[in-house]
Order: structure tokens, then sequence, then C-alpha cells
């Protein structure tokens, strides 16, 4: 079985999308594939209750406690691997993971990480898109699903999914259009990722 991390540090809203997505379309069945954890940097992250009633696996490492960014990235590259019972897990999935990963982390798994961002990457990388694309008088905006390298929001992009921007839009209501789409999206770039 290849066995899918999940890392939140908030609502999980991406995640739940991707366990529903899993259960819909029998990953189990169809791609042998099923979401063996899920880890939060944060112990409120509210998407860790909606994991646990899904009957998956949930830890918690909560960055605050750890000296060193090197340091906490190496407990949390640990927890990942023993969350595979066969060893290292095919696929770590960062859904709202609001955390900058070092180089080592990357590296440890290279090909095999992947980040959802809510821009049209390469455009507006970093934090607060949605009110930079409001800023910058785009018409459109969107979200991108990409393999993770060591620079932040960069690597190859393997799904977007483009939205207008409206007049009348405010930073709140454009990251509610983005956020329909990155739903929609992110379980398909890991299927076929998965597929491939
Ligand atoms: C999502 O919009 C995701 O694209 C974004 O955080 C939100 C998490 O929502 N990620 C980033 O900004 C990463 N740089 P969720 O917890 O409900 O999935």
């Amino acid at each position: 079985m290849k066995n899918i991390v999940i890392l939140i540090s908030g609502g999980g809203s991406n995640m739940a999308a991707i366990v529903r997505a899993a259960q819909r379309d029998h990953w189990a069945r169809t791609l042998g594939a099923r979401v063996a954890a899920v880890i939060s940097n944060r112990a409120d992250a509210a998407g860790l209750a909606y994991a646990r009633e899904q009957g998956i696996a949930t830890a918690v490492l909560d960055h605050t406690s750890f000296g060193s960014r090197e340091g906490f990235d190496a407990a949390l590259a640990a927890l990942i691997d023993r969350q595979d019972p066969d060893g290292q897990p095919a696929l770590v999935v960062l859904a709202g993971f609001m955390r900058v990963l070092t180089p080592g982390f990357v590296r440890h798994f290279e090909g095999r990480l992947m980040n959802i961002h809510p821009s049209l990457l390469p455009a507006f990388t970093g934090l607060h898109t949605h009110a930079r694309a409001l800023a910058a008088g785009c018409k459109f905006a969107g979200v991108t699903v990409h393999l993770v390298t060591a620079q932040l929001d960069e690597g190859p992009i393997l799904a977007q999914a483009v939205v207008p921007v409206l007049g009348t839009d405010t930073a709140q209501t454009l990251a509610g259009r983005v956020l329909t789409q990155e739903h929609l999206i992110y379980s398909r770039a890991i299927a076929s990722y998965l597929r491939a």
C-alpha cells in the first residue's frame, strides 16, 4: 500500500477534501493508496478532529518546543517516516502547513513532497497572496499544486486552477473562490502523481 502523510497547521479543509476523494474514488482499490496519517505542528489545528473521526492516525509536533528549525524538521521527518510500517511514505502532502522547511527536510522527501499554494505561481510566492493579487489589479487569480524544492513556493508545477477576480472582491471573498478550486485540484493532482 502506498501511504500518504498529510501535514496541516489549521482548518485542514484541503486535507478533508483529499480524504473525501480517497473514500469516494476508492483509492485503496484503484490506486493502492491510503491516507495513513495527518500531522499538525499545532495542537489546536481544527483539522485534527476531522481526521480522527475518519479513523486516520494523527500526531502533533509542536514547533515551539524546538530550539531550531533544523531540530524541528529532523524530528518531523522521523515522525513522518514512522507513520509508514513499510518504511518511508510514498507521498508527503503539505495542506496549509504554514512552516518554511529546511533544505535537509526537502532533500529527505525529494520528489515525493507536494504543496498547494493559493496563487498562480510563479506569481505571489509567500503570504497574503489574495490581498497582493487585488492590490496588483489582477483580473484572474488561482491556485497551484507543485512538487517542493528547497526554494520557497517553487518547484515543478503539477496542476493549476484559475478564477476571475471580481470588482467587488475582498481578500476574503477571493480566498473563498480560490479555496473551492483547491479542494478540486489537490486530490486530482495526488491521484495523477500516484498513478504515474
Ligand atoms: C489554503 O488556502 C492553502 O492553499 C494555504 O493555506 C490554506 C489552508 O487551508 N497554504 C498556504 O498559504 C501555503 N503557503 P486549509 O487548512 O483549510 O486547507
